[in-house]
Order: C-alpha cells, then structure tokens, then sequence
C-alpha cells in the first residue's frame, strides 16, 4: 500500500508546488484590493505578525498531519482517532471543492482579459461597463470550462508528473513575469505616491477589521483550510524538511504579494485612481491604467498571464484533496476521478459565473470565514490532541534542519486552535451581521 503512494520527485518540486498552491489570486488580486481598503502600509502590520504567529505554524500543522498519516484529511482522522472523523473529515474537502469552483470563476476572467490584451480589444473598451456586461453575460462559463479542463489535464498525470512537472515550470515563469511588471510600474511618472502609501504606514488605521483582514489573507493565502496542505504534506518523505520549507513558502508568498502591491499601487497612484476601488481594481482599474500606459498591451497581457499562471497552480492544488479521498480512500482511477470532479466543479461554478450574489456568498464568509476555520481547527485538534503534541514534534522535526523546540508543543496545543477559534467565532457573528467587519 504504502508503496503506491505517490512521492514529491525533490525537495524543490515540493516547495515550488506549495508555493503554487499558496502563491495566487489571494495574492495578486485580494492582497492588494484589501492592502488598498485597509489604508495601505498600515495593513502590513498586522499582516507580518501573523504571518509568523500563525502562518508558519500553521503550514507545519497541516503538513505534520499529512506525513504523519501519509494520508489526506480524512484518512488522517480516521487513523488518529479522530470522533467522528469518518464525517468531520469531509468539510474540510468539500469547502476546498467550493472554493475550487468559484475560483476557476474568477480564473477564468483572467484568461478573458488575457486575450482581450493580446488581441488589443483590451485598448478599446470602457472599463468599467464592459465589465459588467461581461460578468452578467454568459460568455464566463466558456472560461470557466477552459480552466476547469486546464487544471484536470494537470491533476489527471498525478502528482509528481502532474502537478509538481506544472509548477517546477509556472512558478519560475511567474516570478519572471511580477519583476518585469514591479519594473514598469515603478518607474512610471508619480510612481512615488503609490510607493508611499505602500510602505510609510498610518498607525491610526490599524483597527480591529484591519486585523481581521490580515488574518483572513493569511488562512486563504498558505491555502490553510485543513485540506490541501495536508494532502501536499502526505507526499513528503520523511528526510524532508517541514520547518524549513514552511519558512520558505510562508516567506516567498509574502514577498511575492509585497512584489505585486509595487506593481499595482506605483501604477493606481501614477494614473490618479482609487487604491480602495475593492475587488474591481483588477479589472477594472487596471485595465484603464493599461489603456493609457506606454506599451500598455504588452504590459496588460503579462499582468493577466501572470494572474492565470497564479490561479492555475492554486487550482490544481485545490483539486487535489479531493481527487485524493477518491484514489486513495475509495480506490478510484485517478483519471476517472479528476474527470469527474471536473464536471461537478463546472456544474457548481455555473451559478457561481452566472450569479454575482452566489460568488460573493460563496467567496466571503461561508467558505473563507466559516468552513475554512473549522477545517483549520479540526486539522490542528486532530494533530495535537489526537496524534499528540509529542509525536507531532518528532513528526515535525524529523529531517528538520531548525528542530521545533519544547514551546512547540503548548503553542500548537492551546495558543493555535485558539487563534482559530477565535476567527471563527467573528466569521460567523459578521456573517449574521452581529459583528460588523468587511472582508
Ligand atoms: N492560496 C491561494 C491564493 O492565495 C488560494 C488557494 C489555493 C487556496 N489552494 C487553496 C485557498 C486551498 C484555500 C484552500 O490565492
């Protein structure tokens, strides 16, 4: 059994398939609409407090109960003792299937804008209209089965000739691409203001949403949703390094969201817009930054290219999980399966495209707010209490080259579930309008 496992070919493929999963929309996208809502500068505060307070730890977490288990969620639970674990271990695999669908909603947007650019069409449109006639149009659920049948064919070659092979390529590619933009952008014309606004903070702005903010962006940024870094940790062989990779993804995630608010803010403030125009500021916004910047169509295909190769390895990896249970719990052909999957993500994604109020819903509180959480505090309750802190730091530090010390344990005991906790407790309070918070 134990054979047939799929393996990680190396410790770079590994690291650039979690930076894959980690490294997406949230990052380009969400980062820099909420950065820009949360006043700039001030957000990354809390943001880089986090990271270290919960962020890394929590990629350890995830990735322990993987290779401790060589197994997904659900089979981890059920191995650890986990009550009722048989059921508990689904929601964390049905929220990354939700998730999955409406994402490839939004990657498919990307894919449109892309073409638009290279055909030049980009250049000629309204904005702001256009953008709104195309999201209420059904032409988004063409995209939507474009990248749908995208991150199969990946998925479908497995792990190591799938998805590692298409992100040792995308995730190079990737960062080739946000440094020639950061270029462009940063030596635009007034680019000093959005340099500004990004890096001298307003301490007066930092309020309780601004925290809350930060910790939403974290959970969704590392995918912390107990379910895909499981799974990618259940593939790594036990000389691995799972402190030392956690630093590095939590690390080159944040560095490449800092990279892609100087591509973003230098060029919203340089063009005299709005940096808190919320989650239109990519398409909109930008596309009208595009319209008038000097070689703006070249520059408006790389930024979209950028966002597509972002959401694909974020996709792949959300597939993941769930194709998963199905190879490895119920015995299924991998083919078979992500074929499958494939079929139900569009069937969800339908109203997800058609519906704006259903990718909202979808988008913000019930999966990011609620289900996330409780699939982070299921993943750490099961490691912890269940696995046992003990094991669980020999687990972590197995093939570590900075050992986890004794603090590790309470830390991931009480202190971590109970960050958790207490998100969720907000979520669902701001989701019945109790607490008043904008994610
Ligand atoms: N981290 C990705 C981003 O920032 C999103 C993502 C990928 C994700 N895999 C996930 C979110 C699994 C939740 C669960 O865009």
């Amino acid at each position: 059994m134990e054979e047939e496992r799929e393996r990680w070919g190396s410790k770079f493929g590994f690291i650039m398939a979690a930076m894959g999963s980690a490294v997406g929309l949230g990052n380009i996208w969400m980062f820099s609409y909420r950065c820009g809502r949360c006043g700039g500068a001030a957000f990354l505060i809390p943001y880089l407090i986090i990271l270290f307070l919960v962020g890394i730890i929590g990629l350890m977490v995830e990735w322990t109960l993987g290779r401790k288990n060589k197994a997904g969620v659900l089979d981890s639970l059920i191995n650890c003792g986990f009550p009722g674990g048989k059921y508990l271990g689904w929601i964390p695999i049905i929220n990354v299937f939700l998730i999955f669908s409406f994402y490839a909603v939004i990657e498919g947007w990307c894919m449109k804008y892309m073409v638009m650019s290279l055909s030049g069409e980009l250049m000629a449109i309204d904005p702001g209209p256009y953008f709104g006639n195309f999201v209420s149009s059904y032409e988004p659920l063409i995209w939507l089965a474009i990248g749908i049948i995208a991150t199969v064919t990946i998925n479908s070659f497995g792990v190591r000739k799938g998805i590692e092979r298409a992100c040792k390529f995308m995730m190079p590619l990737l960062l080739v691409l946000v440094v020639i933009l950061m270029i462009r952008s940063l030596t635009l014309p007034g680019a000093e203001a959005g340099i500004a606004f990004f890096i001298k903070p307003d301490l007066s702005k930092i309020t309780w949403d601004v925290w809350l903010n930060a910790v939403g962006q974290i959970f969704f940024s590392l995918s912390l949703v107990g379910s895909t870094m499981v799974v990618y940790g259940s593939y790594l062989r036990s000389k691995d390094d799972i402190p030392g990779s956690a630093l590095i993804v939590a690390l080159g995630n944040t560095a490449i969201a800092l990279m892609c608010g100087f591509v973003i803010f230098p060029a919203v403030f340089s063009f005299g817009l709005d940096p808190a125009s919320g989650p239109s500021l990519a398409f909109i916004t930008l596309s009208s930054i595009f319209q008038q910047m000097v070689g703006g169509r070249f520059f408006a295909f790389l930024f979209f290219l950028l966002l597509f190769i972002a959401a694909l390895s974020s996709d792949v990896s959300m597939m993941e999980p769930v194709t998963e249970v199905f190879v490895s719990h119920f015995k299924l052909g991998r083919k078979k399966v992500t074929l499958l999957l494939g079929f139900l993500a569009f069937l969800v994604g339908i109203p997800c495209a058609l519906l704006g109020w259903f990718l909202d819903l979808l988008a913000s509180v019930v999966t990011t707010m609620i289900l996330a959480p409780i699939g982070g505090i299921i993943v750490a309750v099961a490691l912890a209490w269940f696995v046992g802190v003990k094991h669980a730091r020999e687990e972590v530090n197995e093939g570590a080259s900075i050992k986890m010390g004794k603090w590790w344990e309470p830390y991931v005991k009480y202190i971590y579930p109970a960050i958790i906790l207490v998100i969720l407790i907000l979520g669902i309070l701001s989701y019945f309008g109790i607490f008043e918070a904008t994610w």
